[in-house]
């Protein structure tokens, strides 16, 4: 619907920006941290763009009071950020690491300093290696205790101070890529295995979730789910079951499990006939009950646009990881449906669909499904972007891009949508987990590559004075 005049973003609206720990820290092994998966994975050869890997990263470890500064000189009202497991500790569970918890506490210290709200991700990919080899990590029940055991370290060095906390980032990507399509650590490609690890990490993210609220934590806790909204090709009924299927097992699959504690009827069915669906025990359904999110997180980049697709149609096919426009495979699940090219809207290098339109579409479905508030937790174009001889970087396609998905945050909010905040992907540039440091997506520059051998120097690009002026306007100009 189009409105005549637009609403104003609420007054505490938290104009924010993103990181998460491997792609940015660096000192991957300082201070006493110990091995995460992905420290394993990236040394497996052919696994990253160029091998890269966050050894280095963008050395935020050493220079997040410079990072900082400029957040502050932008006027950012929030900063996302997660804490690395292994920082904390480095087997997993046992001794806390006083020097590793020490960096967090500085880093929220350093943030409250300037004004700027901390959002706490408690589990962005980086799970000790210990865990791994000890049980499999998300393989096994046991990691429902190891992750809130960890989490409630975190609780209580960080009552009162960090009042927004997720609990696990993007589930849905880190099971599927690493359980299917094998693209991130452990590397499984097996849907028996996903679909039960994935169970796993349902209740580990309920578990912390109760407990959060069993201790009484001032603030809220929410999951980010890497939310996808799926179109129909066209009116094909064929088609529009298919996106119904795909919207079921792609999005609900996760969405209905935070937020009534139950799968989705269909999907499940379907799982079961295949033999796929997890093994669900006693007293497993309470617990994914009572592990109510206060606020449902966002990560949104683009739509899935699908056709039916047969029995013996396609099935999974590779990603971009090398910004060659086009070069994505087609994929799809056979009797279920294929992902097809949106002919209205266009890609980025790296073939991801630029539809602004459609976070206010996954805004709406999730506040008619759910009736929570949402935190978008991620959102932002990752690019090439060039540094000129002054030093500058013009990034106008960036700032059109956050523009019109700053417009449509604020149709979604006119349409009654309750969004606590926005924060963008991502801060600095940062190292894109396999697309290594030529995918940009910060408003801070950081001269770093594939060789990581950059001066690591920041810079702003003309994006960082756009969100400037945003956030000093509160957005009443978009
Ligand atoms: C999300 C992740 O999937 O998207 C981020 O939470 C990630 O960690 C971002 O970097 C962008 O994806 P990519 O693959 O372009 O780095």
């Amino acid at each position: 619907m189009e409105h005549k005049q637009l609403d104003q973003f609420p007054k505490d609206f938290l104009w924010g920006s993103a990181s998460a720990a491997y792609q940015v820290e660096g000192a991957w092994n300082e201070a006493g941290k110990g091995i995460s998966v992905w420290d394993e994975f990236v040394r497996i050869p052919g696994k990253t763009f160029k091998g890269t890997n966050g050894d280095v990263a963008v050395d935020h470890y050493h220079r997040y009071k410079e990072d900082v500064a400029l957040m502050k000189e932008q006027g950012l009202k929030a900063y996302r950020f997660s804490v690395a497991w292994t920082r904390i500790f480095p087997n997993g569970r046992g001794e806390i690491n006083q020097a590793g918890l020490q960096f967090y506490i500085n880093l929220v210290d350093e943030l409250i300093k300037n004004q700027i709200e901390p959002v706490l991700t408690l589990y962005h990919w980086d799970l000790p290696q210990v865990l791994q080899d000890e049980y499999q990590g998300w393989e096994s029940r046991k990691i429902v205790e190891d992750f809130t055991n960890y989490a409630t370290v975190l609780f209580e060095a960080f009552r009162g101070k960090v009042k927004y906390w997720v609990s696990l980032n993007e589930q849905n990507i880190f099971i599927s890529h690493g359980y299917l399509m094998a693209s991130h650590p452990p590397a499984v490609s097996d849907p028996k295995r996903m679909y039960q690890a994935n169970h796993y990490a349902n209740l580990a993210n309920a578990s912390v979730i109760k407990k959060f609220h069993e201790m009484g934590m001032p603030g809220g806790i929410g999951p980010s789910f890497a939310y996808g909204p799926n179109y129909a090709l066209d009116s094909d009924p064929k088609n529009v079951l298919a996106a119904e299927d795909s919207e079921d097992l792609n999005a609900h699959f996760w969405m209905d499990v935070y937020l009534f504690g139950k799968y989705p009827i269909a999907a499940m069915k379907m799982l079961n006939e295949q033999g796929l669906a997890p093994t669900i025990e006693v007293g497993d359904e309470e617990l994914l009950a009572a592990g109510k999110p206060d606020f449902l997180g966002i990560n949104y980049y683009q739509t899935n646009t699908v056709v039916f697709n047969p029995l013996d149609g396609v099935g999974l096919g590779k990603m971009n990881t090398t910004g060659e426009k086009g070069s994505t495979e087609e994929s799809g699940l056979p009797g279920v449906f294929k992902r097809v090219e949106n002919p209205f809207v266009e890609r980025t290098n790296w073939d991801w669909e630029i539809d602004p339109e459609g976070l206010r579409i996954g805004l709406r479905r999730i506040t008619s499904r759910y009736r929570i508030p949402v935190l978008i937790t991620e959102n932002g174009l990752g690019e090439y972007d060039k540094l000129t001889d002054d030093k500058e970087i013009h990034d106008d396609y960036r700032i059109d891009y956050l523009n019109r998905h700053v417009h449509a945050i604020r149709e979604a909010i006119t349409d009654g949508v309750d969004v606590l905040g926005y924060c963008t992907w991502s801060y600095t540039d940062l190292l894109s987990w396999l697309n290594g440091y030529q995918k940009r997506y910060g408003f801070v520059y950081v001269e770093q590559d594939e060789k990581q051998d950059g001066s690591l120097n920041r810079y702003k690009k003309d994006s960082f004075y756009w969100y400037q002026k945003i956030i000093q306007e509160n957005g009443s100009n978009v």
